[in-house]
C-alpha cells in the first residue's frame, strides 16, 4: 500500500472520480472496436462481457450502472446471426430486443446517455433510393423484427436515447466479415458465391464507432443512419475487394440471394442515407486502406500454414 503524505492525501481525496463510458459485448466485434477506438481518444472505459453485464438481466444491469457510474452506456451486445435466429427467435429477440429495453429503462432512471444499434435490415427492401431515417420500418426476418422492437422499446423508455442503424461491417480488426471471407476464398481460389441482386451499404467499423461516439458525446438522440457511401451487391463488394487486392476476380460467382437458399429472407435493397448529410466517407476509400491490412494478415497467415507443414 502506498502511503501519501496528509496534504497529497487530502489533494487526492478532493480528486472527483472520472464517470466512464460503460461499453456492453466486450467480446464482439463492435465492443472492441469501441475498446480500441476509446483507447486512442483517451476516453476512460469499462468494458463488460456477458458475465459482467447480461442486458437481459434486470439485476446484473442494476449492479453493473451502480457500480461503474457511467456517465454514458454504449450497447454493443447483440444476436447478430441473421439465419439462426428464424429458428432460434426466443433467444434473438431476448438479446436484441429485451436487453435494449432493460438497459434504457435503467440508464433512464439514472439519467445516463445510451447509445445502442440497429440495423438496415429493418426496412423491406421497397425503395430504390437510399433510405432515411424517417422510412417506416416494414423487416422481412425475425432479427430485424428483433431491431424494430427494440428501437420503439428503447426510445419509448428513453426518448433520449441514440439509436444507431448500420449495416455490414468490415474493417481489418477482426476477420468476422464478409470482405476477409471473400479475400481469403480469393487467395486460396477458391470458389465463392456472393448474391448480385441484393444492394447494401458496406460500413467501416472504425468510421463508425467514431461517428457514433461524436454524436453521443455531442447527446444527440433517437434514431440515426451512419453507414460509408456507396451502394454495393455483395458480389460487387467481393469483385472489388480482389481487385484492390491484385486477386483475378474470376472465384467470385455471382448469383441470386434466393439461390443461396439461407433461410431469412432479405430485402433486396437496404442501403442507408441520413437526413443529416453524409457522415461517414466513401465505402470504396476505406475499403482500399483495409484491404491491403487485410491481405498481410492473410500471407501472414498462409505462411504460418506453409511453415507448420514443412
Ligand atoms: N456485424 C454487422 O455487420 C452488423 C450490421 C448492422 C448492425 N449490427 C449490430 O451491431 C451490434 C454488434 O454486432 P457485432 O457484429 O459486434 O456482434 P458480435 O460480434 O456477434 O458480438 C455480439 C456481442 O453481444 C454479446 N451479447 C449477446 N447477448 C448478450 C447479453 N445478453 N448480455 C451481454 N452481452 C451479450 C456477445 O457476448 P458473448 O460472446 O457472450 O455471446 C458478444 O460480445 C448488434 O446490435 C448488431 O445487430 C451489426
Amino acid at each position: 500500500m502506498q502511503i501519501l503524505p496528509p496534504n497529497e492525501l487530502s489533494a487526492n481525496l478532493l480528486q472527483p472520480v472520472p464517470q466512464p463510458l460503460l461499453i456492453t459485448g466486450a467480446t464482439g466485434t463492435l465492443g472492441k472496436a469501441f475498446q480500441r477506438i476509446c483507447f486512442t481518444r483517451g476516453i476512460e472505459t469499462v468494458i463488460l462481457n456477458r458475465a459482467e453485464l447480461d442486458i437481459t438481466d434486470v439485476l446484473s444491469v442494476e449492479k453493473a450502472l451502480a457500480k461503474h457510474n457511467p456517465w454514458a452506456v454504449v450497447n454493443a451486445a447483440g444476436y447478430v446471426r441473421v439465419d439462426e435466429a428464424e429458428k432460434d427467435f426466443l433467444r434473438c429477440y431476448r438479446e436484441n430486443a429485451t436487453g435494449p429495453a432493460i438497459l434504457a429503462a435503467a440508464c433512464a432512471a439514472r439519467s445516463i446517455q445510451l447509445l445502442t444499434f440497429s440495423s438496415d435490415l429493418v426496412f423491406d427492401g421497397n425503395k430504390s433510393s437510399a433510405y432515411v431515417e424517417s422510412d417506416q420500418p416494414r423487416p422481412l426476418n425475425v432479427y430485424g423484427n428483433s431491431k424494430r422492437l427494440a428501437e420503439r422499446d428503447v426510445l419509448l423508455q428513453q426518448p433520449n436515447a441514440l439509436v444507431v442503424r448500420t449495416s455490414a461491417f468490415f474493417s481489418s480488426w477482426d476477420e468476422h466479415n464478409f470482405v476477409y471471407a471473400a479475400l481469403r476464398a480469393g487467395q486460396h481460389k477458391q470458389a465463392f458465391q456472393a448474391a448480385d441482386d441484393v444492394l447494401i451499404s458496406p460500413t467501416y467499423l472504425p468510421d463508425l464507432v467514431n461517428v457514433s461516439l461524436d454524436l453521443l458525446i455531442d447527446e444527440e438522440k433517437g434514431v440515426w443512419h451512419l453507414a460509408n457511401q456507396g451502394a454495393y451487391t455483395w458480389a460487387e463488394l467481393a469483385r472489388l475487394a480482389a481487385d484492390m487486392a491484385g486477386i483475378d476476380q474470376s472465384f467470385v460467382l455471382p448469383c441470386s440471394m434466393q439461390a443461396l437458399g439461407l433461410p431469412a429472407a432479405r430485402p433486396s435493397y437496404s442501403v442507408l442515407g441520413s437526413k443529416q448529410g453524409n457522415l461517414l466517407p466513401a465505402a470504396e476509400d476505406r475499403l482500399h486502406e483495409c484491404v491491403s491490412q487485410m491481405m498481410n494478415k492473410l500471407n501472414q497467415e498462409s505462411e504460418e500454414l506453409i511453415a507448420l507443414a514443412s
